[in-house]
C-alpha cells in the first residue's frame, strides 16, 4: 500500500457506528486518509452486523461487488459483529478478504494494520479472551454536538436468540474515571449532549475501588457543567433498577426517555427467550417510569414468531401494547442465528405467519403513536437543533423524550440553529414526528 487511503462502511446499531468512530480515529493515526468511496480507496472496511440474518447478508453483497477487484492492490478488511461470528470462514467466503477482526481485537488494530502493510494476506484478530475495553485517545467524532461513551462492552446474558454474547464476548466495565474524564473533555470541547453505551448498561459496575453502579455514573455524567443532555442506551429489564429512574427525576440533564426491550409480552415466551424476567416483573419497571415526577417517554424492541410463540402468546405481546402505551417501538422478525439456544427449538412459525403478525404490531403501534404525540399538540418542548431541511424549510429539532420536532422560526435571519437549544410550540403532530413553531429566543 503506497497512497494509504481507506474507505469504511458501517452496519448495525450504536455500539457498531461508535467503533468505527474509534477504528477511523486509530486509521488516522496511523497514516491513513478516508475516502468517500470503495472504488478509491486502497483499504476497504466493513464493520458487520449479524444481529439477524438479513444484516448478515448485507457484507457478502459487498464483497460479491468487489470479486473482480481482488489482486489489484485493494485490500478488504471484514471487522464487527459477523467477523467475529464466521471467524475464517470468511476467508473461504470471500478469499480476497485480508483482514478478519471482531470488536474484542480492536486494540490490536495498529498491530494488524502492519501486518496488513507488510503484505500478509490473513490476518485475523478474533479472541474473544480479553479484559480490556477498546479505549483510545483518537476517536474521530461524527457530530459536533452529540457524542458516544462507551462505559461497558460485551454481555453477560444468553437470551435464546441472540448472537451479540458470542460477537461481543463477556462484559468489561470501564472505569468511573476513565469515562469521567472522556465526558468532561467532551463537555470542554463544546459537546453538550453524550449517549452512554453499552448492550447491557445497567450492569456497568465500575472496577475501581470508587466501585460506581450505572445509577451514579449517570448522574454524575449528567451534572458535569456543559452537558445538558445524557442518553443511554440500551437497557436489560432485569438489571434495571428503580436508583435510574430516581437520578432521572433528580438530573435535569438526563433525558426523560428509557429504551426498555421487552421482546414479548408473554412470560410463557420470555422464559423460553431466557430473558430472567416475567411481564409482570417488566410491568412493574413500566410503573416506576410512569409514577415518575418527569414525563418519561418509554421505546421498546419486540420480537414477532419466536419457535413456540402461539396466538394467545402473540395476543398478549398486543395486549402489552395497549397497557404500556409506547412512545416508539422497534419490531422485528425472530430470526434464526447461528450459535444460539432457539436455533433447536421446536415448532418454528412460518416466514407468512410472522409477516403477519409484524404488520399487526406495526398497525396497533401506529395508532397509539398518533394518539400520545397529537396530546403534545399546544405544548412547549425544548429542541436540540439537529439540522436544516431546506426543502420544506424547517429545522430539524430533537426533543428530550427523542421526539422528532421539526419547526420553523421566523426571526433566525440565516443564522444557524443547529447544535442550539431552542423553545418550539407544537402545531401539528404525526405517527413519527411533531411540527412546530419556534417561540421565544436562543437558549
Ligand atoms: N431475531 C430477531 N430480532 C432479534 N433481535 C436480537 N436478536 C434477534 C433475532 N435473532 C432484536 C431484539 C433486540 C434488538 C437489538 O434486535 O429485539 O433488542
Ligand atoms: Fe449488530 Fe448486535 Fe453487533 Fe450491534 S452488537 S452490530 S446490533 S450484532
Amino acid at each position: 500500500m503506497t497512497d494509504k487511503t481507506f474507505y469504511i462502511e458501517t452496519f448495525g446499531c450504536q455500539m457498531n457506528a461508535h467503533d468505527s468512530e474509534k477504528v477511523i480515529g486509530t486509521l488516522v493515526h496511523s497514516g491513513y486518509t478516508q475516502v468517500e468511496s470503495a472504488e478509491s480507496a486502497e483499504l476497504v472496511v466493513y464493520n458487520t452486523c449479524s444481529i439477524r440474518d438479513k444484516a448478515e447478508q448485507k457484507v457478502f453483497h459487498r464483497l460479491d461487488q468487489f470479486k473482480r477487484a481482488a489482486g489489484k492492490g485493494k485490500v478488504f478488511a471484514v471487522i464487527g459483529c459477523v467477523a467475529q461470528q464466521e471467524g475464517e470462514r470468511i476467508f473461504e467466503k470471500a478469499p480476497h478478504v485480508s483482514l478478519v477482526a471482531g470488536s474484542a481485537s480492536y486494540t490490536k488494530l495498529p498491530e494488524m494494520l502492519v501486518q496488513l502493510e507488510a503484505g500478509a494476506r490473513r490476518v485475523t484478530g478474533l479472541s474473544l479472551d480479553t479484559e480490556e475495553t477498546f479505549d483510545t485517545p483518537f476517536t474521530r467524532r461524527d457530530n459536533p454536538h452529540r457524542a458516544y461513551i462507551t462505559i461497558i462492552e460485551g454481555c453477560d446474558k444468553s437470551c435464546a436468540y441472540c448472537v451479540v454474547p458470542f460477537t461481543r464476548g463477556p462484559e468489561r466495565s470501564r472505569t468511573s474515571e476513565s469515562v469521567m474524564r472522556e465526558a468532561t473533555e467532551l463537555a470542554q470541547a463544546g459537546y453538550t449532549d453524550v449517549q452512554l453505551l453499552g448492550q447491557n448498561v445497567n450492569s456497568y459496575r465500575d472496577p475501581s475501588p470508587a466501585g460506581w453502579d450505572f445509577a451514579t455514573l449517570l448522574d454524575r455524567v449528567g451534572r458535569i457543567p456543559g452537558i445538558r443532555r445524557v442518553r443511554f442506551t440500551t437497557s436489560h429489564p432485569r438489571d434495571f433498577v428503580k436508583e435510574i429512574i430516581d437520578a432521572i427525576d433528580d438530573n435535569p440533564a438526563l433525558c426523560n426517555h428509557v429504551h426498555l426491550p421487552v421482546q414479548s409480552g408473554s412470560s410463557r415466551v420470555l422464559s423460553r427467550m431466557q430473558r430472567l424476567y416475567t411481564r409482570d416483573e417488566y410491568m412493574r419497571r413500566i410503573e416506576w417510569m410512569k409514577n415518575a415526577r418527569r414525563n418519561i417517554a418509554i421505546t421498546t424492541d419486540i420480537i414477532v414468531g419466536f419457535p413456540g410463540e402461539t396466538e394467545q402468546d402473540f395476543q398478549a405481546t398486543l395486549d402489552l401494547l395497549e397497557q404500556v402505551e409506547y412512545d416508539s417501538l422497534f419490531s422485528f422478525k425472530y430470526s434464526p442465528r447461528p450459535n444460539t439456544a432457539a436455533l433447536a427449538m421446536e415448532d418454528k412459525v412460518s416466514e407468512e405467519e410472522k409477516t403477519r403478525r409484524i404488520m399487526i404490531v406495526n398497525e396497533k403501534q401506529r395508532a397509539i403513536q398518533i394518539r400520545r404525540n397529537s396530546e403534545l399538540i399546544g405544548t412547549i418542548e425544548e429542541v436540540m437543533v439537529e439540522g436544516r431541511n431546506e426543502a420544506l424549510g424547517q429545522w430539524i429539532g430533537r426533543t428530550s423524550q427523542n421526539r422528532t420536532l421539526n419547526f420553523t422560526r421566523l426571526d433566525s435571519d440565516g443564522e444557524s440553529l443547529t447544535g442550539k437549544y431552542v423553545p418550539v410550540r407544537v402545531t401539528r403532530a404525526g405517527p413519527n414526528s411533531l411540527v412546530g413553531e419556534g417561540v421565544m429566543s436562543v437558549v
